[in-house]
């Protein structure tokens, strides 16, 4: 009983450090998306709007990131290196981009990032993103510089969207 006990909370641990890394991925992409945007608005000489609309919602986001960046840290200290092998595992094998579940999500997507700009350079885009993530999981592999399901992640949303453009 206490060893089934013990296999319940190590598979407890594999769940939240998913699911943090899923946040800090998704708080990192709010960051870059609301900055890109708030660029975008004043460019277009909407200043009332960049300040009144976009500005307060871009404070709140790296308060998240930080919530999840920390979590994430914390808890990858405490990972058994069987249990880190199963997060890399399901990171590999689940990683979206936020909110993307389905190929018109993932358009949607690929949209957002052409309208932001960040296809000019999605590479750096995915490492900016990646960072940490690379570091809790991937240290031993050296010369990663984003883990590729990150980098395919993005580069397929934009290939989606333009395929739907296309069409
Ligand atoms: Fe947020």
């Amino acid at each position: 009983m206490l060893g089934a006990l013990g296999r319940i909370d190590k598979i407890r641990d594999v769940t939240r450090m998913l699911y943090y890394l899923t946040g800090m991925a998704t708080e990192r992409s709010a960051v870059l998306a609301y900055n890109l945007l708030h660029d975008g608005v004043r460019e277009m000489g909407e200043t009332a709007i960049s300040d009144t609309v976009v500005a307060p919602i871009r404070r709140r986001e790296p308060g998240h990131y930080a919530f999840y960046k920390m979590s994430s840290q914390g808890l990858a200290a405490q990972l058994a290196p069987r249990q880190r092998f199963l997060v890399r595992r399901l990171r590999t094998i689940s990683f979206a981009p936020v909110g993307v579940n389905n190929d018109e999500q993932r358009a949607d997507f690929g949209d957002l990032m052409l309208a932001l700009g960040i296809t000019d350079d999605p590479d750096s885009f995915a490492e900016t993103i990646a960072r940490v993530e690379r570091e809790l999981l991937w240290a031993r592999e050296a010369g990663m510089k984003v883990p590729p399901y990150i980098v395919a992640g993005f580069r397929s949303a934009v290939e989606a969207s333009r395929a739907r453009a296309a069409n």
